[in-house]
């Protein structure tokens, strides 16, 4: 099979970070189709030989175990391409459409990783030069749009060119081995589903902590926000995969009619609730793993006003009759204390006690996400320090690492997802009405916020956020993983 993969902002932060790092894992496994091209599409003024310069750089930043080897990087380099396109000249879009005739590849992808706000007039200038074929297929990044009415209509202009089937919202979360071992777990054995639901769960924890701040993306984060840009897509889709119903079969709609299920049944936030359940916060500078990091107001690219929060924690609740009265914690930040994410799910505590336990001491399922993948089971045993008193129980867990056993050269995330659009597999992506959903539902959040002059609560870079997080899940009784 053939394809061509157009890459809109080629020479941009997410090609040289990810996408070009996942593609050339791809091709390195032998996964990548052999009969390909990937077009870097830029403003900059570059020939091919330039292009796969500059692509070749970008590697030094990668980790050791995935870069190429020079030998290995000249042979995919031979897959790179560069056409220079200025997005507002629809001759600049005649030339790629020359370009792609010139092969009629059976697949053509154009991936938009560009910043969100161009996505409409790509869209448009795209359609104006025919380019959209039944055989091409749309990758669209997140955050797609910055509200509910900007999502529609980022959408509607995609959806009167293209159908639904070649439309590739990426969320890069669903991506994640850990993500599809959630469903594997969930919907592959028939030991958890039975007490996964409210009669044994007493509450869910998702918590997305980063160590990193707002690097070199300042300008761009500063307009989008930790609530955009993790909590309305990376959290909600978490959430999702934990809580939905059991699809009726892997394909694509099935799970994503249940997911948007879930979506559906999130409490409506109400002016108590925002207030309660809702904490916003900012990093300060402070010390991560022992070095100094300078104030998020101190970024490049961001305003010494800013008010955009880095660290969002928030409860909700899924009305439903699985989940009824447990409540869902949702945590994320940039600059924590580490970069871990992780997913706790506690257990309700034995109906009748007849050994003593340590306080707090209920079953909890830990699935890590990052930066190591594996399931992590917490019992209660009673072990040899309990000779002189065999009633008293210990803590113990069983430890299911993923890359020890599956070993950690398995399918990155992008690579994952690139390898998909190019086999046309929407199951990992994210359909519009998820999209408008989650939208619908963190938009309040937006706007309380908005008239809320208090700002955001500070925390000093290298904790885990304001005190007002640990303050938000104890009134419930309960407590973050690191607190516990
Ligand atoms: C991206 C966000 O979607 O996800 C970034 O825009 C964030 O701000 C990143 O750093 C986190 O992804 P990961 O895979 O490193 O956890």
């Amino acid at each position: 099979m053939s394809f061509d993969l157009v890459l809109f902002g080629g020479t941009g932060d997410l090609a040289w970070r990810k996408l070009m790092p996942a593609l050339f894992q791809a091709f390195r496994h032998g996964t990548l189709p052999p009969d390909g091209r990937i077009i870097g599409i830029a403003r900059d003024d570059l020939s091919d030989a330039q292009y796969r310069e500059l692509i070749r750089s970008r590697f030094h930043d990668v980790e050791l175990a995935k870069r190429p080897s020079p030998e290995e990087f000249d042979r995919f380099a031979e897959l790179l391409h560069f056409l220079r396109l200025d997005l507002s000249h629809p001759e600049d879009f005649r030339r790629l459409a020359d370009t792609l005739r010139e092969r009629h590849a059976d697949t053509v992808v154009m991936y938009l990783a560009t910043a969100p706000d161009l996505f409409l007039r790509v869209v448009e200038q795209l359609a104006g030069a025919g380019l959209n074929t039944p055989n091409t297929r749309i990758v669209l990044e997140k955050p797609l749009g910055h509200d509910l009415a900007s999502n529609r209509q980022i959408n509607d202009a995609v959806r009167a060119v293209l159908s639904e089937r070649q439309i590739f919202r990426i969320d890069h979360y669903l991506g994640k081995p850990a993500v599809q071992n959630l469903f594997a777990m969930r919907f592959g054995n028939a030991l958890f589903e039975p007490v996964w639901r409210r009669e044994h769960i007493s509450n869910i924890q998702i918590t997305i902590a980063e160590d990193l701040g707002a690097e070199k993306r300042g300008a761009f984060y500063d307009k989008t926000g930790a609530l955009r840009d993790m909590v309305q897509n990376h959290a909600l889709q978490l959430l999702c995969a934990l809580a939905m119903e059991p699809p009726i079969n892997a394909h694509a709609d099935a799970i994503r009619d249940e997911k948007l299920k879930v979506l559906r049944s999130l409490s409506p936030w109400t002016p108590v609730s925002l207030d309660q359940h809702v904490v916003r916060g900012q990093y300060t500078a402070g010390m991560v793993h022992g070095h100094p990091a300078r104030a998020y107001r101190e970024e490049p690219g961001v305003s010494p006003e800013s008010n955009t929060e880095t660290f969002v924690a928030l409860r909700t609740d899924i009305q439903n009759w699985r989940w009824a009265g447990v409540p869902f914690y949702i945590r994320t930040g940039k600059r924590l204390a580490s970069r871990e994410a992780q997913i706790v799910v506690n257990f309700r505590e034995t109906p009748h006690a007849i050994f003593h336990a340590p306080p707090g001491s209920c079953n909890r399922l830990v699935i890590n996400l990052q930066p190591r993948d594996g399931l992590q089971l917490h019992l209660l045993a009673l072990g040899q320090e309990n000779r002189r008193n065999g009633q008293v129980l210990t803590p113990v867990h069983l430890d299911l690492d993923f890359d020890k056993r599956f070993g950690s050269e398995r399918v990155g995330a992008y690579e994952r997802l690139l390898l998909d659009v190019i086999a046309g597999r929407l199951n990992l992506f994210v359909r519009s009405d998820e999209q408008e959903a989650a939208w619908r539902w963190v938009e309040p959040i937006m706007e309380h916020w908005a008239n809320d002059e208090r700002g955001p609560r500070p925390y000093a870079a290298g904790t885990w956020g304001p005190s007002a997080s640990s303050a938000m899940i104890a009134r419930d009784g309960f407590c973050w993983p690191e607190e516990c």
